[in-house]
């Protein structure tokens, strides 16, 4: 393997391509079922083969695993399951040896309940220094026998849950945002605020390059008594003034200035990306030179296959960036969302929560075309100016795992939803790396979710050194991409035909996508570089083509 320097450029993340791990899922060492460190550092011959510039890891420290790993327990260290510190310096150093970064999972809205803090919280008085570094109150009703408020946890049903004193008797009542074993912290104590900090210092100091930050917009709430109301969640619908009582309060930005203080102490500076379920708008300002730098921009992962609303995300996107000295970030899929292969394989729209409850057999998903157009759509990203985010898998195509049976799902959305809801676990299915063999390579034990017998045919050994292949595919042009790109410049070309999306880059490398049901002709003058199906003389449904001018414009 050719080794790669890393280049000391302070905007190297700017158009990045950046490969999300799942840890648990991606390689296991030591043959208990679950990934490792060690399984990572020993793939990154296969991470560098990938032509990436940053891995981002999930999180990998000590966990219950009450929600995969988000519910942490221990920021400063890895969870004795997964390795030691010192295998993550090894990987770092390994990954860093082939010029790939390193980006760290940070959860700061809340930690997991077996954390020191919260324990002591627990076996300590009511309005005690150690109380209040996390949302303690008393009830509402007679005799406090009620929550605090009508606020909904986002995986059902309250957002409170009561305590119980150390004599039995029932106590105060905590926020969780999320699962009861995740209480929320309170991000108005400074000795809150002076930890992650530490946290933060922590991971720099080991090398790690970038962190990404767990739903940051969630951090500042309005804890002013009585508490206004807030009976549902719904994304993207908070108030643009910045006043909801849960997210994307301004004040949240205060704490990311306070961090590019941290970043800015290194060299290069570390750089960060917001995960912030807020409007586009307010998403660019999590993105500000002066705070994290970048921001998640989930419009494409949310969208459908579709000429037009691509079109329009990819404009809009990249101007908001641009007010804000960012540049836009760019997703398809990742450890929260069903995969895009499968996305695209129902029809537009479909209620995919629902095709996940019936274990995917209430209307069957069509592949062929799901896979193709999750190309198409990957070549297309791959070709715009921006940061790509990419997660473990999808360079084999694999799909959403729909019918894992319901005594071995993990994710806590399925109990606190009365299995209405199946989850999250259908994308974290570990990967398949050979077509035979325990658990398809991945671990000489049995996998800690079950892999579909068909994941054989989607194995890194299969499709690598095979041409057509997904890996291959996304290989050539991860690589092309790099050698390619010299400038944040793009422009649309009027293809006169709504259904087909045409820009040009840097050095008339240029990008057509056929995202109608039907073949178009090929633009004349040109010469391929790469496609993301078989072309012959017409550009085919569900294909994206690179193509070079040959006046070199
Ligand atoms: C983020 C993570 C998700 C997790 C949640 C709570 O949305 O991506 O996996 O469950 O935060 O930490």
């Amino acid at each position: 393997m050719t080794e790669r320097m890393l280049k000391d450029d302070p905007n190297w993340w700017r158009q990045a391509a950046i490969y999300q791990i799942y840890p648990r899922s991606f390689k296991d060492s030591d043959g208990d079922g679950l990934g490792d460190i060690r399984g990572i550092t020993s793939e990154v011959d296969y991470l560098s083969s990938l032509n990436l510039d940053a891995v981002w890891l999930s999180p990998f420290y000590p966990s219950a695993l009450a929600d995969g790993g988000y519910d942490v327990a221990d920021y400063r260290n890895v969870d004795p399951r997964l390795g030691t510190l010192e295998d993550f310096d090894e990987m770092v150093a390994a990954l860093h040896a082939v010029g790939i970064r390193v980006f760290v999972d940070i959860v700061p809205n809340h930690s997991s309940n077996l954390h020191v803090w919260f324990q002591e919280a627990l076996a300590s008085e009511p309005g005690s220094p150690a109380r209040d570094r996390y949302i303690f109150r008393d009830g509402l009703g007679e005799n406090g026998e009620l929550p605090p408020s009508d606020w909904p946890s986002h995986f059902a049903p309250s957002a409170w849950t009561r305590t119980t004193n150390p004599d039995g008797t029932p106590g105060q009542w905590y926020l969780h945002l999320f699962a009861p074993e995740q209480p929320d912290f309170n991000w108005d104590n400074p000795e809150v605020q002076e930890d992650f900090l530490t946290t933060l210092r922590f991971w720099s100091d080991r090398g790690v390059d970038g962190f990404r930050v767990d739903v940051a917009h969630a951090l500042k709430k309005d804890l002013s008594e009585p508490f206004r109301s807030k009976p549902e969640f719904i994304d993207f619908a908070n108030p643009l003034s910045g006043d909801d009582v849960l997210f994307d309060r301004n004040e949240v930005h205060d704490i990311y200035r306070q961090w590019r203080k941290i970043f800015d102490e290194y060299a290069p500076p570390r750089v960060a990306v917001a995960e912030a379920w807020v409007r586009a708008e307010r998403r660019v300002l999590y993105a500000r030179p002066d705070e994290l730098g970048q921001a998640f921009n989930f419009d494409l992962l949310l969208a459908d296959f579709d000429a037009q609303e691509f079109k329009r995300i990819i404009t809009d996107n990249i101007d908001l960036a641009k007010t804000q000295g960012s540049s836009s970030t760019w997703v398809l899929s990742n450890h929260d969302r069903v995969r895009h292969v499968t996305k695209y394989g129902l029809p537009a729209g479909y209620d995919l929560k629902e095709w996940l409850l019936s274990h995917g057999t209430n209307l069957s998903v069509d592949h062929e075309k799901g896979l193709a157009r999750a190309r198409a759509a990957t070549m297309l990203m791959l070709a715009l100016p921006g940061s790509c985010y990419l997660y473990q898998g999808e360079e084999l195509g694999l799909f959403e795992v729909a019918d894992i049976p319901a005594d071995q799902l993990q994710d806590p959305i399925w109990e606190r939803n009365h299995h209405t809801d199946k989850g999250r676990d259908g994308c974290r299915v570990p990967l398949p790396w050979q077509a035979e063999g325990t658990s398809f390579g991945f671990s000489s034990g049995q996998a800690h979710l079950p892999q579909p017998a068909s994941f054989a045919e989607f194995a890194v050994d299969v499709q690598s050194g095979k041409g057509d292949s997904t890996l291959e595919m996304y290989r050539n042009a991860l690589k092309l991409r790099r050698e390619l790109q010299t400038s944040e410049n793009y422009s649309w070309i009027e293809t006169g035909n709504p259904d087909v999306l045409h820009f040009t880059r840097d050095n008339g490398w240029q990008s057509v996508t056929n995202f109608g049901a039907t073949s178009v002709p090929l633009p004349q003058g040109h010469i391929v570089l790469a496609s993301a199906g078989h072309v012959d003389g017409v550009l085919p449904a569900n294909t994206t083509i690179w193509l070079k001018s040959l006046e070199g414009k």
